[in-house]
């Protein structure tokens, strides 16, 4: 498994690749069972106050059936309970493997409010309007086709109803850009490569951001797809970004 991710991490990062939607599946099966462990240790538990500041921005309604996008092992999900025990949540994620690590935690704390789904968010499997809030944490540089997943995500939303995207992003100052880019491209791999186990998948995960919108352009890209009011909160100094828009 090591060596294809290698050689796929090569093809990803140097064009657009047809199955990279597969790579990115086998990927994240290799990395599920530390990759809690290795967010943690990555982002110093910052993370968790980003994830916190996403949650206000959707600010959900008590009682809401919210959708957890890219849910992997269910972070958002469980944050999302944290603020509201009576939400309703729904993780989906095309990968089995984070999935079964979403279902464990959720087990193992007893918790009853979510449910986790193998699906893939380009091709949501819910009705029209089926959700009164929406979030994705960590996943939008990885999705092959962003477009139209915003496109569904825009559809099973009910009007008037958030979805906001989580993500690091590409800070504007140059020279906090540079610091950042360092420890990003420079010392991610080789630290999520001890902790999570494969050295080519956190090689192949911070490169992902090399072809990604900027915010301004990714906040268009949510306006393109229908979404009104789009914006974006910029958190350490433009290296993480939270995306808003309203159905
Ligand atoms: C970096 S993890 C983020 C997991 C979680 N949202 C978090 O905040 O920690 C990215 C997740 O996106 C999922 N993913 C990527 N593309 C997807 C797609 N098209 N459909 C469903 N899941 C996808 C991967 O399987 C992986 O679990």
């Amino acid at each position: 498994m090591e060596s294809k991710l290698e050689e796929m991490a090569e093809i990803s990062t140097g064009n657009p690749v047809g199955d990279k939607g597969a790579f990115v599946r086998d990927m994240f099966a290799t990395i599920a069972p530390r990759y809690d462990r290795a967010n943690r240790v990555l982002t110093g538990g910052l993370d968790e106050i980003w994830r916190r500041r996403a949650i206000a921005l959707l600010a959900p309604a008590k009682g809401a059936r919210l959708l957890d996008l890219c849910c992997g092992t269910g972070d958002l999900s469980f944050h999302l309970l944290r603020h509201d025990g009576a939400a309703r949540v729904t993780g989906i994620d095309f990968c089995e493997p984070m999935l079964a690590q979403a279902r464990e935690r959720a087990r193992r704390a007893g918790i009853e409010g979510a449910e986790f789904l193998e699906g893939d968010v380009t091709a949501l499997p819910f009705p029209d309007e089926s959700f009164d809030g929406a979030i994705m944490g960590f996943s939008s540089r990885n999705i092959v086709d962003l477009d139209r997943s915003l496109q569904e995500i825009r559809r099973v939303l009910r009007p008037g109803a958030r979805f906001v995207n989580l993500d690091v992003s590409k800070a504007p100052n140059r020279l906090w850009k540079r610091a950042f880019d360092f420890y990003f491209y420079g010392v991610v791999p080789t630290l999520g490569g001890w902790i999570g186990g494969s050295k080519s998948a956190y090689s192949y995960l911070p490169q992902s951001l090399v072809n990604h919108p900027n915010a301004p352009a990714l906040r268009d890209r949510f306006t393109e797809a229908g979404f009104r009011d789009a914006g974006y909160l910029a958190l350490m100094g433009g290296s993480i970004a939270v995306h808003y828009g309203t159905r």
